[in-house]
């Protein structure tokens, strides 16, 4: 594989978030997390530990989630971020702004906007969720392994053609998701990762931009 072919591969990778039902064989996934396993950490201490659903019990979580979203706020074992400053606010907004636009709704659709933050808890119909969790007693360079795993995994799973939604919102209920999976109590929920085939959907169309590197990057000579 050249540069080329994966910078293509990573062009060509975005979010779903509307899944077919159809589940993926268990040697399918067992194949990238196998691929992901691979990913570099500190000291190679690969703290990543997840916790992935099939159905039926997919169906389980899925209706834990979609019941705490309708019944109360948020509250993750790890703050999200509420105000972001410039010019990362920017880039926010033009990411809700591309996936509304994508599904159609006007920005004073309120209806339509609830409608589409509770298609978060039902993970986008998704057959499979990887519930993504780390050990508290790791400090935050075990959260950039398992960044790092996160970018590996993403990577592998587009290769393979298996489409993928990273989602903060699948931890938003915590108690929704321990009480249906094998999360330790000395764990932090950190994110989950829908996993299936796309839907033929509008919400599919969404694709998001990314600055040149100057934005990013510094060369010092
Ligand atoms: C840690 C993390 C959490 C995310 N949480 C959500 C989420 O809860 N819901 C969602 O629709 N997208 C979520 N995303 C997807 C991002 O919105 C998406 O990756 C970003 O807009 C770039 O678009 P792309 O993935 O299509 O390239 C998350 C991504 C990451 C890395």
């Amino acid at each position: 594989m050249t540069l080329a072919d994966l910078h293509a591969l990573l062009a060509a990778r975005a979010s779903t978030r509307a899944f077919a039902p159809t589940p993926l064989p268990r040697e399918r996934l067992a194949a990238l997390f196998a691929t992901a396993q691979r990913a570099a950490s500190w000291c190679n201490i690969q703290p990543w530990r997840v916790a992935v659903t099939e159905p039926p019990h997919t169906e389980v979580v899925r209706a834990a989630l979609v019941a705490a979203a309708r019944g109360g706020l948020p509250s993750p074992e790890l703050p999200f971020p509420i105000n972001y400053p410039a010019p990362y606010d920017q880039h926010r907004r033009a990411c809700g702004g591309a996936l509304y636009a994508a599904m159609g709704i006007p920005r004073d659709d309120k209806a339509g906007r609830y409608d589409a933050w509770l298609r978060n808890f039902a993970l986008f119909d998704a057959p499979h969720v990887a519930i993504v969790s780390v050990d508290k007693r790791l400090g935050p360079y075990a959260l950039i392994d398992v960044g790092v795993w996160l970018g590996t995994f993403l990577a592998a799973a587009a290769a393979d053609g298996v489409a993928t939604c990273p989602m903060a919102s699948a931890v938003a209920y915590p108690q929704a998701v321990r009480a249906h999976l094998p999360i330790p109590a000395d764990h932090h929920l950190l994110f989950g990762i829908a996993l299936g085939t796309p839907a033929d959907a509008p919400a599919n169309a969404c694709r998001t931009d990314r600055s040149p590197i100057e934005a990013n990057v510094t060369f010092v000579a």
